[in-house]
């Protein structure tokens, strides 16, 4: 087992009420690298499918699903005392082929959703403790995303019904919108706002914002963060920070790490004040989407490739200890 510093995270949040997770790779998962399970148990008390639990990934042949990797995934959330997030029923991307090169009528694809949510909501009634329901509808101008499969079939009426499903399969699943860079104040988040303040207006079963966090390493809280989080903490919504990344060019500098512990320390101490959760995109730079998707950067994580803390890893773990003053004030939330 590699170096694993003492206290682990989960153990500083738990007492705090507050839960701090990682986003599970299903190769990584599925293979023979203990490390990895182990870490992953030791240091979380959140778990979340980076993939496993898309509609793509389940279901490859029309109307069948393959729930291998995400039966395991909860299975062992349950086994180690963990929570499940649900990621995530209504999205864009990776969708099944069979969806989306189809021709279909309205009324077919509004059955089709409605099976889909009902179906992989259902399977784990009971056992994932939050979902996010629609991943991403809005566009960074602040309207509607309008390149979405849902949006180009349903117009935006398909949000409010997925709610609604997904409430109906499992009632006391907490339901989440989640969304990137519609963290501080700008039109995007705007139009989240506007999006989740309807429907909570209209009695759409609606409980929580998930703010992505994939940022990178020069971030820090501004109070356009404040801002935002009390607007949305004011409708009555939770919020929680659901894939948290914080890239650096590559190869990092010791300077650039310990800028990224800022960053991490920073929202860390933001999320224990206004959010239920933090969950990262992953844990350790080995298997971090970043690279792929952002070439030119990486080291993203608190884990290095080889599995071994970095100034963000210990960043994090002060953070989650803070000051007596720190932990009596959330106690009294
Ligand atoms: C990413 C995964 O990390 C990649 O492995 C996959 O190839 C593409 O999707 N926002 C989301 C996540 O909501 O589902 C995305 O995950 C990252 C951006």
């Amino acid at each position: 087992m590699s170096t694993n510093p003492s206290p682990h995270l989960r153990d500083l949040a738990a007492p705090r009420n507050f839960f701090i997770g990682a986003a599970v790779h299903t190769g990584a998962f599925s293979g023979d690298e203990s490390d990895y399970r182990d870490l992953l148990q030791r240091e979380f008390n959140v778990l979340v499918a980076e993939n496993m639990m898309k509609f793509g990934e389940l279901s490859r042949t029309p109307n069948t699903y393959d729930w291998t990797h995400s039966d395991a995934l909860v299975d062992f959330a349950a086994q180690h005392g963990m929570k499940v997030r649900g990621h995530t029923l209504v999205w864009h991307q990776q969708l099944p082929k069979w969806v989306t090169s189809s021709q279909w009528t309205t009324h077919d694809v509004q059955t089709l959703l409605e099976q889909h949510i009902k179906t992989v909501v259902g399977r784990y009634r009971g056992r994932i403790w939050a979902w996010d329901v629609v991943n991403e509808a809005i566009a960074d101008s602040g309207g509607y995303r309008t390149d979405s499969f849902w949006y180009q079939q349903l117009g935006p009426e398909y949000i409010a019904l997925a709610f609604r499903w997904a409430h109906e399969a499992d009632p006391n699943a907490i339901l989440y919108y989640n969304d990137y860079e519609a963290e501080a104040l700008n039109p995007k988040s705007d139009g989240v706002y506007a999006l989740v303040r309807d429907l909570k207006q209209s009695g759409v079963p609606i409980h929580g914002v998930g703010w992505q966090m994939h940022v990178g390493e020069g971030w820090r809280v501004s109070d356009g963060h404040h801002q935002n989080a009390a607007r949305l903490r004011e409708l009555g919504l939770e919020l929680a920070m659901t894939e948290m990344d914080v890239r650096c060019q590559t190869p990092a500098t010791a300077a650039q790490l310990e800028s990224q512990a800022t960053s991490y320390r920073e929202a860390v101490e933001f999320a224990l004040a206004t959010c239920s959760a933090l969950v990262l995109w992953g844990f350790t730079d080995k298997y971090s989407w970043i690279p792929r998707f952002r070439p030119g950067y990486g080291a993203a994580l608190p884990f290095d490739a080889a599995y071994q803390p970095k100034p963000a890893y210990y960043a994090i773990q002060q953070a989650l200890v803070g000051t007596d003053e720190a932990a009596q004030a959330q106690a009294k939330d």
